[in-house]
């Protein structure tokens, strides 16, 4: 069928099939253009289908020659019903670490559950033997626990106050205010279950109590920090109390895992353009504005761009691993540089829906937003007719 983008809101209804190989495809040939790295052997990437997950998959494989195991939530297609980008990532992931003679395999299923936990162990079992990386790279709205049964839902909240400030429809391009209720106690502690550290740790328990963790293997975990425009929001809302959550239960996990040797990390990653990220308030206001002045200063990254880095310069550097005093590892250091953020604040003062274009990089952000789901790219002809029906190999 001739497949073309379906907005609602802030997510697309369609996928392009071959519009995510070529994204898939490209994520490769950067990885492959800045060189090999000697990191990881054998990967599970928890979150592995799109976003910085997704990136870190393709990081081990293509950079590291790691053998992957990928754990993912994503809609298969229909006939006449084209499959979630994540899937057609997949897919095209597989077809192209087979081509390369790499071990990838993937489970589709509620990476919250006991069930796909042990899934993954048999099969890290059965065919890896031990994983000496685990990405940890989950972004859900909700999570059924697995021992209590309770579906507990995150929210986008502001904590003590109610936040009134500018964002963008990125669809229209119109700028307006927009005001956000503050949390209950309820919304704060659901946030945390949802996207804390506690499943996190779950599956590093899991793992190291089935002998599946390597000698000395590492866990890391993604969070943001972001600028002050976007903290009642983000960093110091209901999202933000969750990843402090998740940044103190690094230490527990590196605690729980001594006799091993292992250690676990958190990294603060780049404000980027995701499925996740566009649904929060504020935040592609802030992000067409940074694009612009990151572009400008050609520092600008994508998720391929900052997990290279993290694997290259960070993880796998040959030397120590370079943190914060916090302990956390920082590839938001060019976002967080004293003279974007400086720009980034007078140009947020200034925004309206008539400068937007110009002072801003919209056109970047829509370009990455279709990207998401496989639209937008050269060398796909999107008015041929597609195949919807790809199937991951591996499931
Ligand atoms: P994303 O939405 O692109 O990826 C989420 C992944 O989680 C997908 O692979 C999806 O299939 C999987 N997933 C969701 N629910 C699942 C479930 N129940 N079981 C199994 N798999 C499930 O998100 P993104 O943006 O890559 O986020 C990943 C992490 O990076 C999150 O912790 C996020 O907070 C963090 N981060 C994101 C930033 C951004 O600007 N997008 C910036 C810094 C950190
Ligand atoms: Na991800």
């Amino acid at each position: 069928m001739i497949i073309e983008p379906r907005m609602r809101g802030f997510i697309c209804l369609t996928a392009h099939p071959e519009g995510c190989a070529q994204n898939v495809k490209n994520q490769i040939e950067y990885v492959k253009s800045k060189g090999k790295i000697n990191g990881a052997k054998n990967v599970l990437v928890i979150g592995a289908s799109t976003g910085f997950g997704l990136a870190s998959r393709i990081t081990s494989a293509f950079g590291c020659d790691a053998a992957t195991i990928g754990v993912f939530f994503e809609k298969g297609p229909a006939e006449g019903k084209t499959a979630s980008p994540g899937w057609y990532n997949s897919a095209a992931f597989e077809k192209e670490a087979a081509q390369a003679g790499l071990y990838a395999k993937s489970i589709n299923g509620d990476a919250f559950s006991n069930e796909v936990k042990q899934q993954t162990i048999d099969l890290i079992k059965q065919d890896l033997g031990q994983v000496d990386l685990v990405i940890y790279s989950l972004a859900s709205p909700v999570r059924l626990h697995p021992t209590t049964g309770v579906l507990h839902r995150s929210t986008l909240k502001p904590i003590g106050a109610k936040f009134t400030n500018k964002t963008v429809d990125f669809h229209t391009g119109i700028v307006s205010e927009v005001s956000i209720e503050p949390a209950v106690q309820e919304d704060i502690d659901n946030t945390v279950v949802v996207m804390g550290g506690e499943d996190w740790a779950m599956w590093m328990n899991d793992l190291k109590e089935a002998g599946v963790l390597a000698q000395g293997a590492m866990t890391v975990a993604y969070s943001y920090i972001g600028p002050e425009v976007t903290e009642p929001v983000y960093r110091k809302g209901t999202i933000g109390r969750a990843k402090d959550h998740l940044e103190a239960t690094a230490f527990e996990i590196t605690d729980a895992l001594t006799s091993i040797g292992g250690k676990a990390f958190v990294s603060v990653n780049k404000a980027l353009v995701t499925q996740a990220s566009s649904a929060i308030p504020v935040i592609p206001l802030y992000i067409s504005l940074l694009y612009k002045i990151m572009k400008e200063e050609g520092i600008h990254e994508g998720c391929i761009e900052q997990m290279q880095r993290l694997y290259a310069d960070r993880l796998y550097n040959e030397q120590n691993i370079p943190t914060d005093e916090q302990g956390r590892i920082r590839i938001d250091d060019w976002e967080m540089r004293a003279d974007v953020q400086e720009k980034v604040a007078a140009f947020w003062k200034q925004a309206t829906t008539e400068n937007l274009s110009e002072i801003g990089d919209l056109e970047g952000y829509k370009q990455d937003f279709l990207n998401l789901f496989g639209f937008g790219f050269t060398g796909v002809d999107y008015l041929k007719d597609t195949n919807e029906m790809v199937l991951v190999p591996s499931i």
